[in-house]
């Protein structure tokens, strides 16, 4: 009698388990699908009816530099924030003059606190119809570093960068897009958001804040007709990446940025393309006390190789 009610249990356990995968991965390849295989085929969003413009930070490189051109080129206005007015001078002539499209620029150093860049940001903003948010700026350490040796300033920088400009411009901007019915806003955390990592402690846990800070917002508006998404991609070549080629896993910003726009819409939380669909999967298979060692014996051994660098080079 006891065997039979131990077995029963078992099947049931299993049968649900079982099904539980089934709608999982039913769900993942769905939102692959419409995320990945039908942009790749010209089938995607029109982002234009969204709005005329769309708001781009940290704009002058790397990830943000290929949203705004990207964006562009699908015939879309931008506004371009970031710190060096040179550098956004520069990036909006070229925008321009390939695109056709017109360009606002709002010079703008994040690592200052308190709300009067905000309201200096909203009133530059505040007159056009904004259809795109994409919170791209972000700072991280130059080589994974313990908690104890980062200095105050760089400290403050991740806290202001990272987490307060996410925060004050969703919530600067966000208001028209839910008066309108319509918009999106992209919020560009990271994969070491997802889990702990040792070494990058302050970078890791203020992208954790971003992924899930963008996950309750999609609760709270949630059919409002405004799309809010989480982007965490792995390594992309750009001048905080560590990684300085491009590599089969490893995309050039303009390649991870093609892939990653089509999800806009489709994959609430995004790896961004489909090789790190992949590494992400992978990891995440991984048993968790798994994912968190091996993930930082490599973290450790990169920071050991920084050092040695750098001592080599004194
Ligand atoms: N690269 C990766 O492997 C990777 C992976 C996961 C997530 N991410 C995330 O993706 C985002 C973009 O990273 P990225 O690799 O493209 O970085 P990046 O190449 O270093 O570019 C950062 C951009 O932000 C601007 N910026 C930096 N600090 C600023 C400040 N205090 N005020 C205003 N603008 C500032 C930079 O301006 P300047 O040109 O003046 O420096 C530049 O335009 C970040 O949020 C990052 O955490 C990157």
């Amino acid at each position: 009698m006891a065997c039979n009610w131990l077995q029963w249990s078992l099947v049931g356990l299993g049968a649900v388990t079982a099904v539980k995968l089934g709608l999982s991965a039913l769900s993942y390849g769905w939102s692959f699908l419409r995320g990945y295989v039908l942009p790749s085929l010209g089938i995607r969003k029109d982002l234009k009816r969204l709005g005329e413009w769309a708001v781009v930070t940290g704009s002058t490189d790397g990830i943000g530099k290929a949203y705004a051109e990207e964006l562009a080129r699908q015939g879309l206005n931008i506004v371009l924030i970031s710190r060096s007015e040179e550098k956004l001078r520069a990036t909006a002539e070229a925008i321009e003059s390939s695109h056709g499209v017109q360009t606002k620029v709002v010079q703008a150093d994040f690592s200052e606190s308190g709300q009067q860049l905000y309201d200096r940001i909203f009133n530059q903003v505040k007159n056009l119809n904004v259809g795109i948010l994409i919170n791209n700026v972000g700072v991280a350490y130059e080589n994974p570093e313990y908690f104890c040796e980062i200095t105050t300033d760089m400290l403050w920088q991740l806290v202001n960068v990272n987490v307060a400009a996410v925060t004050l411009l969703t919530h600067a901007i966000l208001p028209s897009m839910l008066g309108r019915k319509r918009g999106a806003v992209v919020n560009i955390a990271s994969f070491a958001g997802c889990y702990p990592i040792g070494l990058m402690s302050v970078y890791s846990a203020t992208k954790s804040y971003m992924h899930t800070f963008t996950q309750a917002l999609q609760q709270e508006y949630s059919g409002t007709g405004v799309t809010i998404q989480s982007v965490v991609p792995l390594f992309v070549v750009t001048k905080m990446s560590w990684i300085k080629q491009p590599r089969c896993f490893v995309p050039t910003p303009t390649d991870f940025v093609h892939r990653s726009i089509g999800t806009i819409g489709y994959q609430p939380v995004s790896r961004g393309c489909v090789s790190h669909e992949l590494q992400g999967l992978a990891i995440s298979c991984l048993p968790s006390w798994l994912q968190k060692t091996a993930t930082f014996n490599v973290v450790k051994f990169v920071m050991k190789k920084f050092k040695a660098e750098k001592q080599k080079s004194q």
